[in-house]
């Protein structure tokens, strides 16, 4: 598979400063069965991105990130924190020092959303550090490399969010495999509503973990119920049959309901976009708060999102993703 690149991928010239990016995703299905070995479909939203930038300066390394209030050199984060941890990994990794430079990261990802932001973050800055040091980039490191900073956000993270960022392609992932590109037969429409409510991905899947370690019998088959939903819409896609790929992603929606991480507020969406014509909708990432996302016509987009704005969504985004045979326009786009 090919690393997917964006045109904003990586610009600037070392000399003066180095911008990288990385884009959010969105889980179309399986996610929390993807933990227990379900497989599980996901996509980049190539139009959110986070982004890095390396700007040369006299001194040690120091990291800007306005967002969660950083501004410090990076011997005075702890070792441990997601930022430091991200710098350390990828410099090891290829045997180089943190260069004498500024970093300075942006995002227009929400955080706590279910978007992937840490994951894109991670990624953004694995890919500076590699292009400010000419290695080149490949997916499966830079995918390892923010698995093990996935982990200090999420504590056992299946791997989905980092492999579909790092990748930055619609994938079919099963955990601990090589992700499998997806074959798109016709264009999917989809709407992302974002219900305000933080997602706390660690805190949900580690009660689901609970739940699943007091009735594992019941949580396996919800489990493989959902993977069957998996399946088909995969067979879907292929085919370009977008009302069956509609009806699988609303049955997910049911049965993670039945897991117990779906909330008034997700559920509330949920049905107001089915209600106004979307051919299928269901809670996307941990649950509980989040983002929400409805599969719908071209024709029908502007109704539902504006029936998921009336129902409370704080934000809408419109994604595309598939043509059949171009490659390029496989990539999801965000139409603002
Ligand atoms: C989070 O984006 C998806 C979950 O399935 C957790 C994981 O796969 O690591 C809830």
């Amino acid at each position: 598979m090919g690393t997917g690149r964006h045109p904003d991928y990586v610009s600037g010239v070392k000399e003066t400063a180095i911008r990288a990016s990385a884009s959010g995703k969105v889980i179309l299905l399986g996610e929390h069965a993807v933990v227990y070995g379900r497989p599980a479909i996901a996509i980049p939203l190539s139009g959110l991105r986070a982004t890095a930038t390396l700007i040369p300066h006299l001194g040690p390394f120091h990291i800007q990130a306005p967002a969660v209030g950083i501004n410090a050199p990076l011997s005075e984060l702890p070792p441990n924190h997601p930022l430091a941890r991200i710098v350390y990994l990828t410099t090891e990794h290829i045997r180089r020092p943190p260069p004498d430079a500024l970093l300075r990261i942006g995002s227009d990802i929400p955080v706590a959303s279910g978007l992937g932001s840490g994951a894109a973050v991670s990624a953004a800055i694995v890919r500076v550090l590699l292009a400010w040091y000419s290695v080149p980039l490949d997916s499966p490191t830079i995918s390892a490399l923010v698995y093990e900073v996935e982990r200090i956000y999420h504590g056992t993270p299946s791997g989905i969010d980092n492999t579909v960022i790092a990748y930055e392609q619609p994938i079919y992932f099963v955990r601990g495999r090589p992700p499998e590109p997806l074959p798109v037969g016709t264009a999917l429409h989809l709407l992302v509503a974002d219900s305000g409510i933080p997602s706390q991905t660690r805190e949900v899947v580690g009660d689901v973990q609970r739940q699943w370690e007091a009735e594992p019998a019941r949580y396996e088959r919800l489990f493989d119920r959902v993977a069957e939903e998996v399946e088909e819409a995969r067979r879907a896609i292929a085919r370009g049959d977008v009302r069956a790929l509609g009806k699988r992603m609303s049955a997910n929606h049911e049965l993670l309901r039945e897991i117990g991480v779906s909330a008034p507020v997700l559920d509330h969406l949920v049905e107001t976009a089915r209600r106004v014509g979307a051919l299928g909708a269901k809670l996307s990432g941990a649950g509980r708060g989040g983002n929400i996302v409805a599969l719908v016509e071209e024709s029908t987009a502007s109704a539902v999102e504006e029936a998921l704005q009336a129902a409370g969504a704080v934000r809408v985004w419109r994604t595309r993703i598939g043509e059949p045979t171009n490659h390029r326009n496989s990539e999801p786009s965000l139409i603002p």
